[in-house]
């Protein structure tokens, strides 16, 4: 049987960087509540006259991974591209991809996971390798939130932590068992949906019935039942992180580095205390780029790897919890 290695990473957010004084002016907030309740510094948002979407990051992101892999497009077997703001209602981000680089008219499918989209994407890639079935595969989780959130002081809940970004890797075929993904671990509780969701439009809640409302809906913006999701953030990451060192008879000691998805840092600081591990074992830089969903792991692991903290043989875990509800784990040697 083959293993996967991720052999070339990348990551793209846009230029324009919108501090929490700059939030301040839009809507009733301040720095000093954002900070303290998430973590949050400033965040990248698409200004409106750019043409950034979550397919153009997606694709200027796997353009770097691809080059620092050492192969071209044209090596590439499959896209899997994690998003939950994709550019059309369909067809999908990763058939854009394919386009936007010029690649072989190679498959390409679209992950729906929100926050764990992209441990459910790299797991997914990683199915392929070890079947034999695909060489080399590009991941992308890409997120352009900032088009669809309620900037007013209504939506601040929601608005203040959500950045826009992408990350991207090359996921490889290893004969060497020893080495790459170990394992994934992925869960989902539908009983939760309402928890984190954005309604319409849908085939349920269409535009014209939109408009109608005159206003009065808006279930087009997500809505967050944040203290409900935070607290069961925090189970979940535990768990899934403990079932993924046990399958692997691994013990949160062997952990060189935990990358858990950026959605708060006082979640990621909980887990950190939980499972005992010091600053150097945990990466976050949600601080810069605040919660970019399907992106936050690929990004956080890029920059990782780019200041020399991913080292060879180090154990990393990757781990995310978020709308569906979904979670999930991955253990990587690397
Ligand atoms: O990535 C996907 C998964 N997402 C998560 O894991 C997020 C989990 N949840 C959270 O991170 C936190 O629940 C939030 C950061 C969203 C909210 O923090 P909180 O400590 O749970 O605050 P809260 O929602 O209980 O709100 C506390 C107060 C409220 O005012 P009152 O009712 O106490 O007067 C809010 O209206 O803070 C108010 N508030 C704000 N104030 C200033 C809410 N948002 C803001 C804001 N600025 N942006």
């Amino acid at each position: 049987m083959y293993n996967s290695r991720i052999t070339g990473l990348g990551y793209y957010v846009p230029d324009n960087v919108v501090t929490n004084d700059d939030l301040s002016k839009l809507m009733d907030t301040n720095d000093e509540w954002i900070q303290e309740r998430t973590g949050i510094k400033e965040r990248h948002w698409i200004p409106k006259e750019s043409d950034d979407t979550s397919a153009v990051m997606g694709a200027k992101a796997a353009k770097i991974a691809i080059e620092r892999s050492g192969l071209t497009k044209n090596d590439i077997d499959f896209i899997v591209f994690a998003t939950l703001s994709p550019d059309y209602y369909f067809p999908g981000c990763g058939v854009q991809v394919q386009d936007m680089l010029d690649m072989p008219t190679i498959g390409a499918i679209d992950i729906r996971n929100q926050c764990s989209g992209f441990i459910y994407a790299i797991s997914t890639a990683d199915q392929f390798i070890k079947t034999g079935m695909y060489k080399n595969i590009l991941v992308i989780g890409a997120e352009h939130h900032s088009n669809g959130l309620d900037k007013t002081t209504r939506g601040r809940g929601v608005a203040v932590i959500f950045g826009d970004g992408a990350g991207a890797c090359v996921l490889s075929r290893t004969e060497d068992n020893t080495k790459g993904i170990l394992s994934s671990h992925l869960h989902s509780q539908g009983k939760y949906a309402d928890k984190l969701i954005v309604e319409s439009p849908s085939i349920k809640n269409w535009i014209p019935e939109i408009i109608a409302s005159k206003g009065e809906d808006i279930s087009y913006y997500p809505y967050m039942d944040g203290t409900f999701v935070f607290k069961n953030a925090i189970v979940r990451f535990s768990e899934v992180i403990m079932e993924g060192l046990n399958t692997n008879n691994l013990t949160p000691t062997d952990i060189d580095l935990f990358i858990p998805h950026q959605a708060n840092l006082r979640i990621s600081q909980y887990v950190q205390k939980k499972f005992g591990l010091s600053d150097n074992q945990v990466f976050n830089n949600i601080q810069k780029y605040g919660n970019t969903t399907a992106a936050s792991i690929i990004i956080a692991l890029t920059e990782a790897w780019e200041q020399g903290k991913v080292k060879e043989n180090d154990t990393v875990v990757l781990a995310a919890f978020g709308s569906g509800f979904t979670w999930g784990s991955v253990i990587i040697k690397w």
